[in-house]
């Protein structure tokens, strides 16, 4: 098939463009184009932008098929929850069909919800009711965490992890239950989702064979990265309070291009991210890898957040 993915220079788009590539699918990947040096040899980025619309129609022309993993979970000037998670995939659909592609599939996330508490989550509600409008073959994946290569969550958090401190900070009880998903499945899911026709219309959640607390998970993650604060290796989890460290995220979302963590991250670190423990198998009949014993390639040399310029 043809199919135009919005957002496969990102780090599940990356998986997902070599999932695809490799199941034969002839690939136009589509983005504002900053990230370009992320493809695989001989694929491009052809501009298209969920904010202002530029350039989707043509990007979609000739498609068979769109998947659209543009979202931001963090806010910068006019890339922000509303234009670009709540509005884009609304875009993304009026272009196609403007294209005359029928086909699309959108990633979520599992806690999507229309109670506008949590403005990240609320925003991607928003944004599935953009393509359940349409009388297009809409496809809804809404994904737990993502483990895998690249600057995802769990790279976030070594990197959290991996700042001088004779603890592991934990926001919170660290009680939160996540279910984390490799991104090589999330891609195969993506892809399924992609291939087959009889899937139009539904909302599908995922997430990887087990639930971990947060508490857990920067535990996974301390082990992984193995690495040694003046000789302690193994630290022990200190919780603060929230109110604690939010002047702390603030300040990094302000000065930092890449903070560790922003204020809204550290509200949706207290929310439960799990759905069914069988959701992969029973929805798309595979087995996904767990994350225990699965993050050994977040071990690597330490890299200290930047100051802005
Ligand atoms: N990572 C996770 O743990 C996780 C968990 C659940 C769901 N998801 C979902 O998976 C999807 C991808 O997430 P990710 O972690 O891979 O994020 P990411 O690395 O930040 O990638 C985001 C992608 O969206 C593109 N993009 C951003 N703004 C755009 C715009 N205005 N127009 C067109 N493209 C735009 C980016 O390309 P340019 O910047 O070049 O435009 C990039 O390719 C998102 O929908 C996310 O919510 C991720």
């Amino acid at each position: 098939m043809r199919i135009a993915v919005v957002g496969g220079t990102g780090f599940v788009g990356s998986h997902v463009v070599a999932g695809l590539l490799e199941a034969g699918h002839e690939l136009r990947v589509v983005g504002r184009g900053e990230r370009s040096a992320a493809l695989p040899p001989g694929l491009q980025v052809t501009h298209g932008d969920v904010v202002s619309g530029e350039g989707l129609e043509q990007a979609f022309e000739a498609a068979d098929a769109i998947v659209n993993l543009a979202a931001v979970i963090r806010e910068r000037g006019n890339q922000n929850f509303l234009t670009v998670n709540a509005e884009g995939p609304a875009r993304v659909a009026a272009a196609a069909q403007r294209a005359g592609v029928r086909r699309l599939v959108q990633i979520s996330a599992v806690g999507a919800d229309p109670d506008p508490a949590f403005p990240y989550l609320f925003s991607r509600w928003q944004g599935e009711q953009g393509l359940i409008a349409t009388d297009l073959e809409w496809v809804i994946l809404r994904s737990s965490v993502v483990f895998g290569r690249g600057r995802g969550f769990f790279d976030q958090l070594a990197r959290a992890i991996s700042l001088p401190s004779p603890f592991l900070v934990i926001p919170g009880d660290g009680r939160a239950l996540f279910q984390p998903i490799a991104a090589q499945d999330l891609a195969r899911c993506l892809r399924l989702c992609v291939e087959d026709p009889e899937r139009a219309r539904q909302v599908y959640e995922v997430g990887g064979p087990e639930q971990l607390t947060l508490e857990q998970l920067t535990l996974e993650v301390a082990r992984a990265i193995d690495r040694e604060w003046f000789g302690i290796s193994r630290r022990r989890p200190l919780h603060l309070d929230v109110r604690l460290i939010r002047p702390g995220a603030l300040l990094m979302a302000k000065l930092l291009p890449d903070p560790l963590v922003t204020p809204q991250q550290l509200d949706l670190l207290g929310r439960p991210n799990a759905t069914r423990l069988d959701a992969v198998r029973s929805c798309f009949g595979f087995d996904p890898v767990p994350v225990r014993g699965n993050l050994g390639y977040l071990r690597r040399p330490r890299r200290w957040p930047k100051l802005s310029a």
